[in-house]
């Protein structure tokens, strides 16, 4: 979504700018632009489409000066093109903003009235216009912000440049995560530490409500009552080193290669391999006290979420609510005294999962994150966090992060389950033999690769597509569904193989090719006939079985993916695997944008 980056220093800011805005591209976006200080006056360039587009516009008229801000846009209101990019601009003062202003109609209809006059269809340009105003009423650029800050409704970060203020910078964040960075007479603004990272490591964040003026000696922080206020610098973990695709064509299928060395990265935290036992952190709540438990979560960190409830019911037998953060937010859920509410998310940031964050601790509800990116928002405002170790991942469509999430909740429920005393020895032996071994389980499912791309030639003809699965193999069948949808565009669904005969088994005939995710488990024979009934009307059915499975269908499926025999516990994180590498292939033979799909944004940071 929507990317932030700031830069007031000696260098020249336009090629920094674009550098910086190249590492938010994996948020995903739709234009982008850049605003710079030329002896004094705002220079503006803007394109639609792909920061490619905008470095040729900078190489055919150059942007010059030492201060500048920069951004990519995540379309909101109004369409995305060049009028539509920020940054948004007067002749006195340009800004970049990141989130939605609830109240802009109402505003732009106050300036409107007073003289000014609106060019694009964007929210956003209400803020410089508001300063404008301030500015043109005899305020000092600070004053102007500051009083424009007290009019605005609805999340936002944002980045301001004045004319003929060589050497002042103001951010400000209601919402959407925004990071100073500090350099030797250099000072950076940026969404994320990974626009950042090569520029400097010493990063202060933003809270929530906070306003920040730049100049290049520093940083002046004020809070949401302005107030000048301390925000701690910190050392980011984030490399500075520009992340590549290695030998891979695409940061999905490297992503997706990563598995088994992110997924045994994230295990090391969890998993003693001398007692071969599984322990947690100290946590600031009782495990064993815990009535029940919520999960909320967006997107593919929500069908994590769904594993883990089957998980977390089966082996601790603690009841677990489960919903996405969109509806959860709103829905004013009773919760109990006591309870612990659990938010999964790769970023940290997604705001719909943030907010529901905030309500449950409303709620006096004990607050646990499972996060991938350091330092994030979420992290920050939890009781207690356990980090994903997936590393920074590039590609919209998810893959190393849910299964490094899977790792994580299936390491917690082994661990709720020994502390409500609801397995015995033998049983968390049998579990955490079970996950210490999904690393290398991870490699051989890799193997099926050739496989997979040649089932995907298949696949990629067809119009919609139903994934189904029983048990916890069913949230795997949603999530492969999502994967196919985010980056191939084939309309796919992911069923609970026994609600077929309720509606989806009108849908078949030999033009929708049914995947069936079918571990072998307790609910392996009923899958295996909820098969056999789609067959009988025609169904093209891809099996996913471990060997003994794969036979017993031999003679129904049209193709089969053979998986290793596992303890069904850690077969979803298995069988995430092929899933992915189905929707990956069928994107690449469909020609899709596989990293950077259409209208996708890695991290959603507005409702
Ligand atoms: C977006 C991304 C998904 C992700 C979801 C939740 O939709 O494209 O890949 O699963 O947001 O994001 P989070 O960062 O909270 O896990």
């Amino acid at each position: 979504m929507c990317g932030i980056v700031g830069f007031i220093g000696k260098a020249e800011a336009a090629p920094l700018l674009v550098e910086g805005l190249k590492r938010l591209e994996y948020r995903g976006y739709d234009s982008a632009g850049i605003a710079t200080l030329s002896n004094g006056v705002l220079e503006r360039r803007r394109a639609e489409g792909k920061i490619v587009n905008l470095e040729k516009v900078v190489q055919a008229s150059a942007a010059n000066g030492t201060i500048g801000i920069g951004h990519t846009r995540w379309a909101t209101h109004g369409i995305p093109n060049e009028t539509n990019a920020h940054p948004h601009a007067t002749d006195k003062v340009a800004v970049v903003h990141n989130g939605i202003i609830e109240n802009f109609q109402e505003l732009r209809a106050e300036l409107i009235e007073k003289g000014y006059t609106p060019y694009s269809e964007t929210d956003s340009e209400v803020v410089p216009m508001m300063i404008t105003r301030y500015l043109d009423e005899g305020m000092g650029p600070i004053e102007a912000v500051r009083l424009t800050l007290k009019r605005l409704e609805g999340a936002f970060a944002l980045g301001i440049l004045f004319a003929g203020e060589e050497d002042l910078l103001i951010g400000a964040r209601r919402g959407s995560p925004l990071a100073v960075g500090f350099g030797a007479g250099e000072m950076y603004l940026g969404s994320d530490a990974m626009a950042l990272a090569p520029l400097t490591k010493q990063i202060a964040y933003l809270d929530e409500g906070d306003w920040v003026v730049l100049n290049r000696e520093g940083a002046t922080f004020y809070d949401q009552d302005d107030q000048q206020v301390e925000r701690e610098v910190t050392e980011t973990a984030m490399s500075g080193a520009l992340i590549g695709k290695g030998e891979h064509r695409h940061y999905m299928l490297k992503e997706i290669y990563e598995q088994p060395q992110v997924i045994g990265d994230t295990l090391s935290s969890f998993f003693n391999p001398t007692t071969q036992t599984i322990s947690m952190p100290d946590f600031p709540f009782d495990l064993k006290e815990i009535p029940r438990l919520t999960i909320v979560a967006c997107g593919t960190s929500f069908y994590a979420g769904l594993v883990a409830k089957y998980w977390i019911e089966q082996y601790a037998r603690v009841g677990v609510e489960i919903d996405v953060a969109s509806e959860f937010r709103y829905r004013e859920a009773p919760m109990p005294d006591g309870g612990l509410a659990l938010f999964i998310s790769q970023s940290g940031e997604t705001a719909d999962t943030l907010a529901a964050l905030r309500y449950a601790k409303s709620q006096g509800q004990s607050i646990l994150s499972i996060v991938n990116v350091p330092e994030s928002s979420m992290e920050r405002e939890s009781d207690a966090v356990l980090h994903t170790h997936a590393g920074p991942e590039i590609g919209v469509a998810s893959t190393k992060a849910f299964t490094t999430q899977l790792t994580v909740l299936a390491c917690f429920a082994i661990a709720l389950a020994k502390a409500k005393g609801t397995i015995d020895e033998e049983c968390e032996a049998r579990l955490c033999k079970a996950i210490a071994e999904v690393p290398a389980r991870c490699a051989d499912v890799l193997n099926h690769d050739g496989t997979l791309r040649e089932i995907a030639l298949k696949v990629a003809e067809a119009r919609d597509v139903l994934y189904l699965g029983r048990g916890a193999s069913f949230p795997i069948a949603m999530e492969g569904a999502l994967k196919l949808k985010e980056i191939s565009y084939i309309h796919a669904e992911g069923y609970a193989a026994g609600e077929m005969k309720h509606g989806p088994i009108a849908l078949i005939d030999e033009s929708v090719p049914i995947i069936v995710i079918a571990p072998t488990d307790s609910n392996f024979e009923k899958t295996a006939s909820n098969t056999q009934e789609s067959v009988a009307r025609g169904g093209r059915v891809i099996f996913m079985a471990d060997e003994h499975g794969v036979q017993k269908m031999a003679d129904h499926a049209v193709a089969s993916v053979v998986m290793p025999q596992v303890d069904p516990f850690v077969a979803p994180i298995l069988y995430s695997i092929p899933v992915q590498l189905l929707a990956y292939h069928v994107a690449v033979h469909k020609g899709t944008d596989v990293d950077q799909p259409r209208n996708l944004a890695k991290s959603v940071t507005v409702e």
